[in-house]
Order: C-alpha cells, then sequence, then structure tokens
C-alpha cells in the first residue's frame, strides 16, 4: 500500500501562538511592549496606580472614561447590592472538594451563578452592565468563601461599605486590614485589570462571540487564566522562592535551572521586551513590605533571582514575579494569588465581552493545515 505524503513540517513561525497577529479592535487597553508601556483607554497604568482605585478602574474598563463622583457612587452602591451568594450556589460551594484547587473552584462557582440569574442570556448593554457587576461584586466572596469553606469554617459575610480589596482581605482574614495593605491590594487589583489580548481575554471575546452569555465567557476565561504559563505563574514563583530557601542559594539554584531549561516562572513575556511595568509597581510594593514587617529575606531573594535571570538569560521580571513575594508577605495562601488575579481581571474580561457584544462578528480563525492529504481510507480489519 502506498504511504501517504508526509505532512509539511509545522505551521509557520508567523502563526505559532499567534505571536503579532491582531484579532481585533479594542479601546479598552494597549501593550507597548518596546517602550514597556501599558494604558488603559488611553491613561498611563503609573498614574493609575498612583491615583485612582480599582472602583473607579472598573468604571473606566467599561465605559471609557474615569467616573465623575455620582458615577463612582452608583457603581459602589451597585457592586455592594450584589455581594450576597445565593443560598443555592454556597450549598453548591460546601460540597467542593477540600482539597480543590482554588480556580477550579472558582470556574465552577462561576459556571453555576448563571443558574440563578434570570436575565443571564439577554446579551443587551445594560443587562450585561448588570451581570458585570453581579461577576465583579462576587468574585471577591466566592474566593474568600472557598478559602473558608475548604478548612472547614464559616464564611465570614462581606462589609458593603468597604472597598473590593479592604473588603476581599477582611473576609478571608476576619479581620480588618491594615491601611497600607488594603492599599497594596487595591493597587495590585488596579495593576492586574487588563491587559489587551492576553490568552484569557481573548478566550472571553471568543465565546461571547458566538453570542454565548457572560457567565460562560468568564467561566472559559477562569480556565485560560488557571494556565501556569498565565496567571498561573504568580503561585509557582513564591513556590521557587520557597524551594530555594536561603539568598546565597539562589544564583547555583537558577543556573541549574536554566540548564535543565526549566522556566523561570514570573520572567518572559509575549509582548513586552523590557520591563513590565506592573512589575516595576510590584517591585516597589515588595520592598514596601519588606521594610514595615522587617523581613527583607523575600524581597531580597527576588531580587537576587531577577539579577542572576538577567545576567544568565537577558530576561525582565513580568507582572507575576513582585506580585509573589506581595502576596506572601501579606499573609495570602499561595494557590490564592491567581484567583486574586481573576478578581482584578474580571473588570478587563467583562469590559471586552461588552465591546464585543456591542460589535459583534465570530471569531472563527483559519488553520494552516500541515497534515496529510488524499489518505486512502482502510477497513478496520485491514489496518
Ligand atoms: N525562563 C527561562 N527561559 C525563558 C523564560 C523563562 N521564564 N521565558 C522565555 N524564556 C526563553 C525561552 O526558553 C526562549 O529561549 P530560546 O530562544 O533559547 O529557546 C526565549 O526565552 C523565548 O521564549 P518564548 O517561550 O518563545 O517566549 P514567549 O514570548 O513565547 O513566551 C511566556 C512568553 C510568558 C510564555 C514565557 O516567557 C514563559 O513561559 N514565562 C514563564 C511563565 C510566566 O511567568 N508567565 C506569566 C506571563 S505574564
Amino acid at each position: 500500500m502506498d504511504k501517504p505524503k508526509e505532512a509539511s513540517a509545522t505551521a509557520s513561525a508567523a502563526t505559532v501562538g499567534l505571536r503579532g497577529v491582531v484579532a481585533a479592535s479594542s479601546s479598552i487597553g494597549d501593550v507597548n511592549g518596546e517602550k514597556g508601556e501599558l494604558i488603559y483607554q488611553g491613561l498611563n497604568i503609573h498614574d493609575l496606580a498612583k491615583n485612582s482605585t480599582f472602583e473607579e478602574i472598573i468604571f473606566l474598563l467599561w465605559n471609557g472614561h474615569l467616573p465623575k463622583r455620582a458615577e463612582l457612587d452608583e457603581l459602589k452602591r451597585n457592586i455592594a447590592a450584589n455581594q450576597e451568594l445565593a443560598p443555592e450556589l454556597l450549598a453548591l460551594m460546601r460540597q467542593f472538594p477540600k482539597d480543590a484547587e482554588p480556580m477550579d473552584s472558582l470556574r465552577t462557582a462561576v459556571s453555576a451563578l448563571d443558574f440563578y440569574d434570570k436575565n443571564s442570556k439577554d446579551t443587551s448593554r445594560e443587562a450585561s452592565i448588570r451581570t458585570a457587576t453581579r461577576l465583579t461584586a462576587q468574585f471577591p466572596v466566592i474566593v474568600a468563601t472557598l478559602d473558608h469553606l475548604r478548612k472547614g469554617e464559616e464564611p465570614v459575610p462581606a462589609k458593603p461599605e468597604l472597598n473590593i480589596a479592604t473588603n476581599f482581605l477582611y473576609m478571608l482574614k476576619g479581620e480588618m486590614p491594615s491601611a497600607e495593605d488594603a492599599h497594596i491590594l487595591d493597587v495590585a487589583l488596579i495593576l492586574q485589570a487588563d491587559h489587551e489580548l492576553n490568552a484569557s481575554t481573548f478566550t472571553s471575546r471568543v465565546v461571547a462571540g458566538t453570542l454565548a452569555d457572560m457567565y460562560g465567557a468568564v467561566t472559559a476565561a477562569i480556565a485560560a487564566l488557571s494556565g501556569p504559563l498565565h496567571g498561573g505563574a504568580n503561585t509557582n514563583v513564591m513556590k521557587m522562592l520557597l524551594e530555594i530557601g536561603e539568598v546565597d542559594r539562589v544564583e547555583q539554584f537558577i543556573k541549574d535551572a536554566l540548564a535543565a531549561k526549566r522556566k523561570i516562572m514570573g520572567f518572559g513575556h509575549a509582548v513586552y521586551k523590557t520591563e513590565d511595568p506592573r512589575a516595576t509597581n510590584f517591585r516597589r510594593f515588595s520592598k514596601e513590605i519588606a521594610e514595615r514587617t522587617g523581613d527583607m529575606k523575600w524581597y531580597e531573594m527576588s531580587r537576587k533571582v531577577e539579577e542572576t535571570i538577567m545576567r544568565e538569560k537577558g530576561l525582565f521580571p513580568n507582572v507575576d514575579f513582585f506580585s509573589a513575594s506581595t502576596f506572601y508577605m501579606m499573609g495570602i495562601p499561595l494557590d490564592l494569588y491567581t484567583p486574586i488575579f481573576a478578581i482584578s481581571r474580571i473588570s478587563g474580561w467583562t469590559g471586552h465581552i461588552l465591546e464585543q457584544y456591542a460589535n459583534n462578528k465570530l471569531i472563527r480563525p483559519r488553520a494552516e493545515y500541515v497534515g496529510p492529504r488524499d489518505v486512502p481510507y482502510v477497513a478496520i480489519d485491514e489496518r
């Protein structure tokens, strides 16, 4: 029998991972990988980190401009009014395995939220803003709740008068956080809110592009964010720092890891070819907390890792690198770092879904076929 024609090697370099391919028009955010710049609706991330609040950013990403006082108050009221979990959802969450990955629990809970929203299939802007508000309000409550439930504890109800960052830390720990920690988390939420067509946001737009509902699009985005090459990197950064253990072991550890062709989590980026501006802010936070708590170890170790990788490989840290030591020193459990990313990124995902619904076209690219052709069919007993 003739052998089928050999498949040509692999997809051309241009199509691998869709690097550099423009797949949507968006006015939400832009990344300049050469200059290391990030903007949300035209505003520079450094200005926003310095002056804004996460609630203002949510409004900005959904509406294209910073809110006036009355608009912000209305958004805050709507978030506060949407924090309570449906009793059915809470009952379901009590059934989750205690050792489930929090990102998997979040994904399942968010998927189930759909059942308890009668208007979930309405993709009009008005209804979608309501759904986006509900999702944004419920994410921190779900994450804090799943942490309590897995420890066999009862969840701590939200305090509607607090902002999202303070409320999350309060619900998680059952006590009011320090003003410094609450501020750092607020800015962390600003920094992670949007990042153009990253893998999870692209996923959300692909799902929304079929006119599936917002819960479905966000559920898929959570799955994409959970991967170690995307939002899952921050937890792995901290695992690595704990494995290294001491500052004077950093150099050898990194050299060995690179020699073994291991990817060092928290370094490199598909778009930034210079420092990720979010890393600049998180480096400062890591230092600030270390100085405040008097324990410089994790910050110093992170700096040494950064120095060694720059020297050995010329790679810059990304958003996940210094956020790891920052969250660790805030006493947040390692496996909640990625869910915190999701608590922030829900604002960007929903912004992109709103944009997709407003001017929808099914997203359906083509594949460069590299398989064989004209293969004769062989009956099962003759193979
Ligand atoms: N550690 C070690 N080497 C790395 C690296 C890392 N974190 N990131 C990239 N490299 C190396 C690659 O091995 C490759 O080297 P080579 O040319 O000798 O083969 C080169 O740098 C280019 O890497 P590539 O994987 O093509 O970059 P990319 O743009 O496709 O990938 C990431 C970007 C983010 C997927 C990649 O940098 C990575 O896996 N980083 C770690 C995970 C992470 O931190 N993710 C969070 C992103 S915000």
